[in-house]
């Protein structure tokens, strides 16, 4: 069934190269197409490639005028017939009204957006909207570093970067249901107690990184759990941090490199200069050395997932079948702030994850 153009609100920028540039703004939805479904957003997810892509840093920006946001939760209201060429199967088969998560590329900074049907999920029933608008992007993430990239296996001990934040805390639990051996870091020691609490680590497990004391760090919780070496690294963090984890891994080890969260600017525009520092100090491997040393370096961008979207759903049932718990929600900020919500998530001073309601307003 065709439906008529419907009224959204978005936020959108009128170019990558600075947050200042994001507006909320009315504008028009066309009608769901063959294999899309008209979603009602209640909840968005934010992500690390939101602020990147606003500041012109991230390769996949779009050119021109865009709506960021990479994950929603919501209703769906109207959904088209599918393509009997692209049929979703099983539990992929969604009605009106039903509750759904899901990844778009770009747009999902809105009040209502027409989303693949492949790239949606139904969430648990006990599940809040937030949890849903937490999960796919940051499970998507944890699940292909872990399992599709670094073949974790059982009883392996893992080296999980910023676990207090949102891919963080999703690798842990996943690390915990395969039976694997977890340690964290995290940039201050004001998320220790949070991570303790919310995480199985012990506090002999977590490490606050000390950029001057870090290789020492490493060592000591190795010591303290037993270990000779990481078997994974889940690194978001890159910088100074780099080599000293590869080189605590044993030979057969894999570092999973996904992030640079320490060259992350602050700030409404990119400063070039600070970021072109980062950028020369960068840490290298040399390829050649790393055959004797048995160990690998991986690296990947999950939105090159889009173009075999299949497999993003694979991905997403596999992660769903785990029964995970629901995703820790940091901070929600209403719709309206988005900016607000951006620049405290930017800080990296957040736990868990960040999320926009539509629909609520809190009081100022
Ligand atoms: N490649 C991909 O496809 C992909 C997909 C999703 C996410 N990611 C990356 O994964 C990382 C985690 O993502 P998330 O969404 O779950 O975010 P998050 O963990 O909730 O927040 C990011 C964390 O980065 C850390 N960080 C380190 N240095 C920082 C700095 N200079 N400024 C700000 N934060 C800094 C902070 O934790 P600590 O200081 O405690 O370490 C902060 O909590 C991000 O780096 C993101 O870019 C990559």
């Amino acid at each position: 069934m065709t439906t008529s153009e419907i009224k959204r609100k978005v936020w959108r920028i009128s170019r990558a190269g600075s947050l200042g540039r994001l507006k909320l703004q009315s504008e028009g939805l066309p009608p769901p197409r063959p294999g899309e479904a008209r979603i009602a957003v209640k909840a968005i997810g934010l992500n690390f490639a939101d602020i990147f892509a606003c500041l012109g840093l991230y390769s996949a920006t779009p050119k021109g005028s865009f709506i960021p946001g990479l994950e929603f939760s919501g209703i769906v209201e109207e959904i088209e017939p599918i393509n009997p060429r692209s049929r979703a199967k099983g539990n992929r088969q969604f009605r009106k009204g039903d509750k759904v998560m899901g990844v778009t590329r770009f747009g999902g900074y809105a009040s209502h957006l027409n989303a693949d049907i492949r790239c949606l999920w139904h969430f648990p029933s006990n599940w809040s909207f937030s949890a849903g608008a937490a999960f796919p992007i940051q499970g998507l993430t944890a699940w292909y570093a872990l399992k599709e990239l670094g073949n974790m296996q059982k009883k392996d001990t893992v080296l999980v970067h910023s676990a207090a934040g949102g891919v963080g805390l999703m690798a842990l639990e996943i690390i915990h249901k395969m039976q694997g051996k977890a340690v964290g870091t995290i940039g201050s020691d004001e998320k220790l107690a949070f991570l303790e609490k919310r995480s199985r680590l012990k506090k002999s497990e977590i490490i606050v990184r000390d950029p001057k004391n870090y290789s020492l760090q490493l060592s000591q919780v190795l010591r303290s759990i037993k270990e000779e070496g990481f078997d994974l690294i889940l690194d978001s963090v890159a910088g100074h941090y780099l080599l000293p984890g590869y080189k605590k891994m044993k030979p057969g080890g894999r570092l999973i490199l996904f992030g640079a969260g320490s060259m992350m600017p602050t700030g409404n525009r990119p400063n070039y200069l600070r970021l072109w520092k980062s950028y020369l100090r960068r840490p290298r491997l040399d390829p050649l050395a790393m055959i004797s040393q048995n160990k690998g370096l991986l690296a990947f961008n999950l939105i090159w997932l889009w173009k075999e979207i299949e497999k993003f759903a694979a991905m997403g049932d596999n992660l769903l079948s785990l029964g995970l718990r629901p995703p820790h929600i940091g901070a929600a900020y209403p719709f309206d702030q988005a900016k607000k919500a951006l620049q405290v998530f930017q800080s990296g001073k957040t736990v868990g994850k960040v999320v926009l309601l539509n629909g609520y307003h809190r009081r100022r």
